[in-house]
């Protein structure tokens, strides 16, 4: 019996809201066809926003989307995305798949987008292509509200007021797609471009993130927080978990057990990557007033057979559940600093919530993990502990990976994934100094290969758990199922 205990008296960080943050790119199907499907389109729209992507993602509790990209993001020219829709120019989407992009979801349809979302905007700007006068303006135009050129242009565009900009990114990946900058290039040019990035309105600071490591380049944190860690609010990391190599990554809806284990392997390598730039911010900002922000991660598989290769379309099994769950059990144990997640990419790319296919929509398992995840949100983490086998072969990677915390209230929640293919997990739960009066609990569980397609759409979702754990005076006993992520909530 593995044990499990949980200490209301250690309250830890403050669980952001943010870390169960998404993005979207202008890459394949996300954006045209995932979200916008434009004002006269059969498909149930409110100002060209499908209705089953934006009800689904408030369900789930989407805090905030990161846009327009992604590699996208440094060749986005945002001025062609405004103005009337006949005149926006048409563009080669370069990175993606070659296909034209004809710039009709622009700045006003992603405030747009947020707003029906209740969500905050994310945007990252163009470093690697642009200008410092392009930023600039771009961000003149989207939050000043005086007499101004830019706040007179976004007036002519029908916006009288400014919106509400929560974070800007200064370049995304420019150690690659967006520039192929070294790190001491770049944080020159980031001190210089962020600038520029004015606080027009001192009562709603824009946080400043900067361009942050290639998952685990540990060097490129290190120049940034020294050379301009004081300018920033946020630093990014990218991290992909990629269950072969990057030529031959293997298929969403076909894979081994041992492939599966290589999976869950390589996605806990998140923990090393949080607590190892973390170590080193910690050099610079012992504080932690500098966020890490996980702006892009997730599983990247091959793409669907017969589907374009740059439209990154993949389907989404209980693996991939798997991975989301002990992902973020990992951020919510390390929110002390990173105080913002954006799982790539929302619709139709990457590892989705959902899947479009015309006026259908598909809710994947990863959807259902953030759903009952939400729970967690702007909640305090506390200090828990379970103990666990390791994986077999697979070095240090535990069967059970776990985070709690509490609401305001004094409930507590308890997240727990058993990532074992074979092996249910008999856990007994202890409270300390903790009476518990009643618990609920939902599960998300199946064969590994379970996923939901436009044929069944039900295959695989929550289900209730309450009848399956017993309660304790201080705790609770529970047998998780192999494959499983649980919630359970304790009052
Ligand atoms: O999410 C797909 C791509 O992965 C993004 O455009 C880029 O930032 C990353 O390399």
């Amino acid at each position: 019996m593995e044990k499990y205990l949980i200490n209301p008296n250690q309250k830890l960080s403050k669980i952001s809201k943010n870390i169960y943050g998404h993005f979207s790119e202008h890459l394949g199907r996300c954006i045209y066809e995932g979200f916008f499907v434009g004002e006269d389109s059969p498909i149930p729209n409110v100002n060209g926003m499908r209705k089953d992507v934006v009800d689904a993602l408030k369900e789930m509790g989407i805090p905030v989307l990161r846009w327009p990209g992604g590699c996208f993001a440094d060749e986005y020219h945002w001025k062609d995305g405004i103005g009337p829709k006949e005149t926006r120019k048409k563009m080669i989407n370069t990175h993606w798949g070659g296909v034209v992009e004809d710039n009709s979801f622009g700045t006003h349809e992603f405030f747009e987008l947020c707003r029906q979302l209740g969500c905050d905007a994310y945007i990252t700007g163009n470093v690697g292509s642009g200008s410092v006068q392009e930023m600039s303006e771009w961000v003149e135009y989207m939050t000043f509200d005086g007499v101004s050129p830019m706040a007179e242009l976004r007036k002519q565009n029908g916006s009288e007021k400014p919106w509400r900009l929560k974070f800007f990114g200064v370049g995304n990946e420019n150690w690659g797609c967006g520039g192929n900058m070294t790190p001491e290039y770049y944080a020159d040019e980031y001190r210089r471009y962020a600038t520029y990035v004015r606080n027009y309105d001192w009562k709603n600071r824009i946080s400043k993130i900067a361009c942050g490591a290639n998952a685990f380049d540990y060097n490129w944190t290190d120049v940034l927080m020294k050379k301009a860690g004081r300018q920033m609010d946020g630093l990014s990391v990218h991290y992909y978990t990629v269950c072969g190599d990057w030529g031959k990554k293997g298929k969403a809806l076909e894979f081994t057990d041992d492939e599966y284990y290589i999976t869950i392997e390589k996605a806990y390598k998140i923990e090393e990557l949080v607590r190892r730039h973390g170590d080193v911010m910690n050099r610079y900002d012992p504080d932690k007033r500098v966020g890490m922000i996980v702006d892009e991660w997730g599983i990247w598989h091959d793409v669907e057979e017969g589907t374009n290769p740059g439209f990154l379309y993949q389907q989404n099994t209980l693996r991939d559940a798997m991975v989301a769950g002990l992902s973020l059990n990992v951020f919510n144990k390390h929110s002390d600093r990173v105080t913002m997640a954006n799982i790539a990419q929302t619709i139709n790319v990457l590892q989705s919530v959902a899947l479009t296919d015309g006026e259908d929509m598909i809710l994947t398992p990863t959807y259902y993990v953030f759903k009952m995840y939400k729970d967690h949100q702007e909640n305090t983490l506390l200090g828990s502990y379970i103990t666990t086998p390791d994986l077999p072969g697979r070095g240090k990677t535990p069967q059970l990976i776990e985070s709690a915390s509490v609401k305001e209230d004094g409930t507590i929640v308890s997240t727990i994934v058993n990532t074992s293919l074979t092996e249910a997990s008999e856990v007994l739960c202890q409270v300390a100094d903790f009476k518990v009066t009643d618990i609920t609990a939902e599960i998300l569980t199946g064969e590994v290969h379970a996923h939901n397609s436009f044929d069944n759409k039900n295959a695989v979702s929550t289900a209730d758990f309450t009848s399956s754990i017993e309660k304790t005076t201080d705790g609770f006993k529970a047998v998780l199922p192999p494959c499983s992520v649980v919630k359970i909530i304790i009052r």
